[in-house]
């Protein structure tokens, strides 16, 4: 089946290796980036798609209704699946305003132009909401994990705008009839990540040999997947799952951040040739992040039932093939730390 498809957000880290994944892997359908190249939104990501002919890349911000509603009526879009937001927890903290125009007031603008353009005619169209378990709030270290009716306590201006965005995504179903789908899932990890985010940070740190900022104790935990396999996860929801239900996406894969951390520096070592312990002295602890989540798990086992899906790669490989990434692409860490990669969009786009 032929299908018009919006991926909002296509340029930034999870949404460029969804674009990745469903434009080679359904050469009949449109997909239609839509991403309004924030600071986090980089074409040099899809470079190696960028010139398929069914992919589309539309520069326009998800709260200007009337560019969006122009972007669905210009490739009749049948599916949406949203990733466009303000990713990052601790800018959320000092820039809150932010996190409530783009994930609250850019949601429901999507949500509006996508009711408005189909019409009260739902078949076949579906609206697929990417969030995250921090809506879920902290779990304390007794084993528990997140399932789908764990009840929401955000803590972050981040999760308290994402768990906005959740409800007014299900409202949209339960006003209108809108199809629509959520998925809340557990940090993520591999290549393209914006270089703030911890992995990132600190494998371009070590190659700076620069200090390693660890927040508190470092003895927090968080549930870590490799980004192709949300990808995968995506795909398998979007074309498979049920409308209006929630599914749960992560790795049963928990580690506290300090072990995490030792994991990056010996692989980083290792990779670069260097002694075992050789960047250890460059480990800092300071002040906690303010409202620090203490531990994220995720249960993931509805949609591994239901749907059958499963992560692919075991962790060791994951961060292993991560670190060799970041270490082999140099120049897209130097371009972003540098500002050089928002020229490409000037250079390669704005001329077509
Ligand atoms: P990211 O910050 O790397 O990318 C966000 C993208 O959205 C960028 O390309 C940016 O330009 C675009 N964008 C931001 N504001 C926009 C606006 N107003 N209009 C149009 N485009 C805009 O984020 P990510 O880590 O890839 O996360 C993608 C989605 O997945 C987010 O919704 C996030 O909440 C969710 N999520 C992320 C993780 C994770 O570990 N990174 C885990 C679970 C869920
Ligand atoms: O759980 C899903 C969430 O994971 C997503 O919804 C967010 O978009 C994504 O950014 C991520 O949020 P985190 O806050 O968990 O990710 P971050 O990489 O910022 O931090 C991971 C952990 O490492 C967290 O406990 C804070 C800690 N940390 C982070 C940074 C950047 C440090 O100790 N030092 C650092 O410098």
């Amino acid at each position: 089946m032929k299908r018009n498809i919006l991926i909002t957000g296509g340029a930034g880290f999870i949404g460029s290796h969804v674009v990745r994944l469903f434009t080679t892997k359904y050469p009949d359908y449109t997909i239609v980036n839509l991403d309004k190249l924030t600071y986090a939104g980089n074409l040099e990501n899809l470079k190696d798609i960028e010139n398929l002919p069914n992919y589309h890349f539309e520069k326009c911000d998800i709260c200007d209704y009337e560019a969006v509603t122009a972007v669905f009526k210009k490739y009749d879009i049948d599916g949406v699946i949203h990733l466009a937001a303000e990713s990052h927890v601790d800018r959320s903290i000092k820039d809150p305003f932010t996190f409530a125009r783009t994930n609250v007031m850019g949601t429901l603008t999507l949500l509006q132009a996508a009711r408005n353009h189909w019409n009260g005619n739902w078949d076949g169209k579906r609206f697929y909401h990417i969030s995250t378990d921090e809506v879920y709030g902290a779990l304390q270290f007794d084993g528990t994990l997140f399932t789908e009716s764990t009840k929401y306590d955000p803590h972050s201006p981040y999760s308290a705008s994402k768990a906005s965005s959740d409800h007014f995504v299900r409202a949209y179903h339960d006003t209108y009839g809108m199809p629509t789908i959520v998925t809340n899932c557990s940090n993520n990890y591999g290549p393209y990540q914006f270089p703030e985010k911890l992995i990132p940070l600190f494998i371009n740190n070590i190659r700076h040999r620069k200090p390693l900022p660890v927040y508190g104790r470092g003895e927090n935990v968080r549930d870590w997947l490799y980004v192709v396999d949300h990808a995968r996860a995506i795909d398998v929801i979007f074309h498979n799952g049920r409308i209006n239900e929630t599914y749960n996406i992560g790795g049963f894969n928990e580690w506290r951040n300090i072990d995490l951390i030792k994991v990056i520096i010996r692989t980083v070592d290792r990779l670069t040739g260097k002694p075992e312990g050789y960047s250890d002295e460059l480990i800092t602890y300071v002040t906690d992040r303010a409202g620090h989540d203490l531990r994220y798990a995720i249960d993931s086992s509805k949609l591994k039932d239901e749907l059958g899906w499963e992560p692919s790669l075991q962790f060791e490989e994951g961060i292993e093939k991560t670190v060799r990434w970041y270490l082999d692409n140099q120049q897209w860490l130097d371009n972003i730390t540098s500002g050089e990669y928002e020229r490409y969009y000037e250079e390669m786009y704005s001329k077509r």
